[in-house]
């Protein structure tokens, strides 16, 4: 590639890579190089194929043509673990913990698999993990926690203390940061940076530019499974790399704020979980949009899961728009058109064998009288695909097939298919590129408009920003602010959701 400035020999090096799934090219054979201590930022739209790329270079999956070298020997690898023995650690974009097991059993299971005699030192194991988890900053998740009980951040820094061995010689991390906040994603960079010193290569997938450009040494970019630049991020500017990702120039905004009614949605007086979450006092109008921001354990995804029915209440009052109180189950918050979207894709009930089309419509026909269906269906699902510019060879295609970015957009597609009176959004974004993105908060501003009231969380504060009419900050279980977004400082924020971060935890 054009960057002169490196001197080394590349660590790994990669020529001509093509890729197919079903007589679709997905990679037009890309060559990348990669050089010691180096951290590269791979960007592109959803299904630019860069997940592909990164599944090739690390042995899960079998590229059609090209060669792979890794200290200028061609290697062939026959599965993630030669390359893992090889020195190519990879964390996927898909979270992989095995829920059942211990986290330090998790961390140490490749050790754990290569060994005959079937003896465990398992202190030895939690020390070693809880050092590893130390190394990310990452104490607060205890070795012998079963990984099922985790939160998504936490299962990400769990599958990235898994890949801390000592002959590490490239790191691919696929999204590490898309359920990340800021303060753990800074978390995370810090160590990056740590192994790049230690001349580990990086290659990072992330949908946020604003940290490609304050971790990356380059930034390649993929559109259409070509390479259409690599340039150093030092002299690069945002909009050229956005204009390589889309093809075309700027953004669309997002449109104006709707105005929120005077009808009430939802009314929480001194609302409360049975953990630590509440006392939480929350109107909602229709047309709103609440933007609940915090770290990751401050209580935003225990919030919507106890509004979605998914958690029981420990006190307080909720009096929602059709006069009920808190759906008693998930199948109560949908029949009452209370949308839902979790955190977790996985666990959002997707059928990954089924095709994208069906996916989306599963709650539709929950609502649906059967003779109404059919023709329906169709009808309802084509507008929003294109708006969610969804990407996929047809609406059949099964949706495990689908880039991350792509079976996100399907399952908030899911939500919005329902009309819902209100929406209940965990990281609706994750994973979503930005050009998506953009689409995706006018798409949910105008459903606001006409009547729909919406309660989010995300770990992305300008997202927070962009989309909300009203903030609230969560800070360990507790409400810190609840403020019009217009005229609200980010510093504000920031600070509510930090401030008892340095005191130590209650037991
Ligand atoms: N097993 C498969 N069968 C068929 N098509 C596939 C398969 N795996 C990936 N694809 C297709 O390859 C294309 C590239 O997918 P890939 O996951 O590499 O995208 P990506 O750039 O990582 O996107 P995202 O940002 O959404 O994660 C997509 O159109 C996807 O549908
Ligand atoms: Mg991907």
């Amino acid at each position: 590639m054009q960057a002169g400035a490196r001197t080394r020999a590349p660590v790994l090096s990669v020529r001509g890579i093509r890729k197919a799934f079903g007589g679709t090219a997905v990679l037009h054979g890309i060559d990348l190089d990669l050089a010691a201590g180096e951290v590269l930022a791979l960007v592109g739209e959803n299904g630019a194929g860069k997940s592909t790329l990164l599944n090739i270079i690390c042995g899960a999956l079998r590229a059609d043509g090209g060669s792979i070298r890794l200290d200028g020997t061609e290697r062939h690898w026959g599965g993630p673990r030669h390359a893992m023995q090889a020195g190519i650690a990879f964390v996927h974009q898909e979270l992989s913990v095995i829920r059942s097991l211990s986290v330090a059993e998790n961390i140490r299971l490749g050790d754990y698999c290569a060994r005959r005699t079937g003896f465990v030192d398992r202190a030895a194991m939690r020390a070693d993990a809880a050092a590893r988890l130390a190394e990310l900053g990452a104490q607060h998740v205890r070795p012998e926690l079963r990984a099922g009980r985790l939160g998504t951040a936490d299962q990400q820094f769990v599958e990235i203390a898994k890949s801390l061995t000592g002959d590490l010689r490239v790191l691919i991390l696929d999204e590490p940061t898309s359920s990340l906040t800021p303060f753990e994603a800074d978390a995370l960079f810090a160590v990056m940076r740590r192994l790049a010193a230690r001349d580990v290569a990086i290659v990072f997938i992330s949908h946020r530019l604003e940290e490609v450009f304050a971790v990356a040494d380059r930034i390649a970019v993929l559109r259409d499974g070509r390479l259409v630049s690599d340039r150093p991020a030092a002299t690069s500017r945002r909009e050229a790399v956005i204009a390589d990702m889309t093809g075309r120039g700027g953004l669309v905004a997002p449109s104006a704020r709707p105005q929120p009614s005077t009808d009430v949605v939802l009314a929480a007086t001194a609302l409360r979980d049975r953990g630590w979450l509440g006392p939480i006092e929350l109107t909602v109008r229709a047309g709103e949009i609440i933007g609940v921001f915090g770290l990751v354990g401050a209580g935003r995804s225990e919030l919507l899961e106890l509004l979605a029915g998914l958690r029981r209440p420990g006190g307080g009052t909720v009096r929602l728009f059709d006069g009920g109180g808190l759906p008693g189950s998930p199948g109560e918050a949908w029949a009452r058109r209370i949308a839902f979207l979790p955190e977790d894709r996985k666990a959002a009930g997707i059928l990954p064998n089924l095709s994208l089309l069906e996916n989306m419509l599963l709650s539709w026909r929950r609502t649906m009288p059967a003779w109404l269906r059919l023709t329906r269906e169709q009808r309802a699902a084509a507008p929003l695909l294109r708006r969610l510019a969804v990407r996929a060879s047809s609406p059949r295609q099964r949706l495990r097939t689908l880039s991350g970015g792509n079976q996100q957009k399907v399952v908030l597609g899911r939500c919005l298919a329902v009309a819902p009176r209100l929406l209940l959004l965990d990281e609706p974004t994750r994973g979503v590129d930005i050009a998506t993105k953009a689409e995706i908060y006018t798409t949910i501003g105008e459903l606001a408009a006409d009547g729909m009231a919406v309660i989010f969380a995300s770990s992305e504060l300008p997202e927070v920003l962009a989309l909300a009419t009203r903030v609230m900050v969560l800070a360990r279980g507790q409400q810190r602010l609840l403020a019009e977004n217009a005229g609200l400082e980010e510093a504000a924020v920031l600070s509510a959701a930090f401030r008892f971060q340095t005191e130590p935890a209650e037991a």
